[in-house]
């Protein structure tokens, strides 16, 4: 396990860590997102999205009433928000447990509550700083077998 503490001074920031995550990681990985609202969750995936192949004109915003968007890039993305989920049987209702189970793909997910993960997953953790409404503490863990 891979284990990165930052903090971020700005959402582009955040969004420049998620780049960077992008380019070190290898498919396949779930990776959890944790934090509370406006904790920076989306512009994590956004950066991340943005910086694979075909993916700097894709548009990342959360899926909270869709529940998943999938983007077309190298690898794909699933980007899953999960707050609006009820009970981890509605995952495989939706049909979410097999973006979760591609092989060939990342899958971020944001609200990861009512998940069982499938392995290989890294989390990656954003807490807000007292006193600093621009920063974020970020802690992220990575599995070995994802490390590109
Ligand atoms: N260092 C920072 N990193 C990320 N976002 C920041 C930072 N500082 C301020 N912000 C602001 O916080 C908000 C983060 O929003 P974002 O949608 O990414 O959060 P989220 O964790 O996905 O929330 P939700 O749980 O509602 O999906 C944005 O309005 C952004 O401008
Ligand atoms: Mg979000």
């Amino acid at each position: 396990m891979t284990q990165l503490v930052r903090l971020t001074r700005s959402e582009a920031e955040t969004e420049a860590l998620g780049a960077e995550i992008a380019r070190r990681v290898r498919a396949p990985l779930v990776l959890l997102l944790d934090g509370e609202l406006g904790a920076g969750k989306t512009a994590f995936v956004r950066g991340f999205v943005q910086a694979l192949p075909g993916g700097d004109a894709v548009v990342v915003q959360s899926p909270t009433f869709a529940l998943a968007r999938s983007y077309r890039t190298l690898p794909p993305v699933h980007h899953l928000d999960l707050y609006r989920l009820e009970g981890a049987r509605g995952l495989e209702e939706l049909g979410l447990a097999e973006l979760l189970d591609d092989a060939a793909a990342f899958s971020l997910v944001e609200w990861p509550g009512a998940l069982a993960p499938a392995s290989p997953f890294g989390r990656v953790r954003l807490r807000l700083v007292d006193a600093a409404p621009e920063q974020r503490s970020v802690e992220i863990e990575l599995p070995d077998a994802t490390n590109a």
